[in-house]
């Protein structure tokens, strides 16, 4: 569609969700990446994508990385799991020359990788488990037996920090027992937000089922990714926020998501 010149090593890396949740993609990005610059992209006027229609999402998303585009990034990740289901195909069929990630085919590949029954459960939004992104992305890996279990719940109890609390474990308890009933030995944690709430779906879980968050391996597919293209940088590294709506709830709760301050924040009219 565009990006007639290549942009350098040295330009930022895009990368996009649908508000705060992507931070926990970006602190895993911070943490392998230090000499990469990133240009973070919440789109908290709009947020959830997660009960929104797979076409509403799609034309956020195309929008978002049209913006980030003209920003002269050199890769993008999409960080949200419900745009990564429902829009990284046409993403990438209209940005040919923007390398591009999305969080569910990491995911799937290391949820795969560990499960030694191949019984997975894959948690995540309404819109992520109706699109059966998870489901595709781990049936082409081999022969898999894949639970699907949407908690939309827990994107607002991760966010008002009941991370640790008693209606969270209740609300796991709900959602997750007939999780368990069907014996799976592996749980994707398919939704940004759902990392902040591991040690409780460990303990809801038990020992006998692998809890795999994308965030890790989604930051070893861009490391490969930049090495293979020549695009790794090698400055000091640090990250720029652009937000849709105003930042005081962005900055409070996003700094629990990325375990460090947010100080560098630019609100965006889309
Ligand atoms: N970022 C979304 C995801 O990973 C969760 C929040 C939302 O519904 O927008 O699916």
């Amino acid at each position: 569609m565009q990006g007639t010149t290549s942009p350098s090593s040295a330009a930022p890396i895009g990368i996009f969700d649908s508000g705060i949740g992507g931070l926990t993609v970006l602190r895993a990005l911070l943490e392998r990446l230090p000499h990469e610059d990133f240009l973070y992209f919440g789109d908290t006027a709009r947020v959830p994508y997660g009960t929104k229609s797979p076409e509403t999402v799609l034309r956020y998303s195309l929008r978002i990385v049209e913006f980030l585009r003209n920003r002269g990034v050199k890769l993008l990740v999409v960080a949200c799991n419900t745009a990564s289901a429902h829009a990284l195909e046409r993403l990438a069929e209209a940005h040919r020359d923007l390398p591009m990630v999305g969080v569910i085919e990491p995911g799937a590949q290391a949820a795969f990788h560990v499960s030694a029954g191949k019984r997975v459960a894959v948690l995540a939004t309404e819109g992520t488990i109706r699109s059966g992104a998870y489901r595709r992305a781990l049936e082409t890996l081999g022969s898999v037996h894949v639970i699907d279990q949407a908690c939309p719940l827990f994107v607002p109890l991760a966010e008002e920090g009941w991370t640790d609390d008693e209606v969270t474990r209740l609300v796991a308890e709900r959602y997750l027992t007939p999780v368990l009933a069907k014996e799976v030995d592996t749980a994707i944690l398919g939704c940004t937000h759902y990392p902040l709430l591991k040690p409780l779906l460990h303990q809801v879980l038990g020992d006998g089922v692998r809890l795999v968050d994308s965030a890790e391996t989604t930051a070893a597919t861009v490391e490969k990714l930049l090495a293979e293209r020549n695009l790794a940088a090698c400055g000091r590294g640090g990250a720029r926020y652009l937000l849709t709506d105003t930042a005081n709830r962005f900055v409070e709760v996003g700094a629990r998501f990325l375990g460090r301050p947010l100080l560098d924040l630019e609100w965006v009219d889309l």
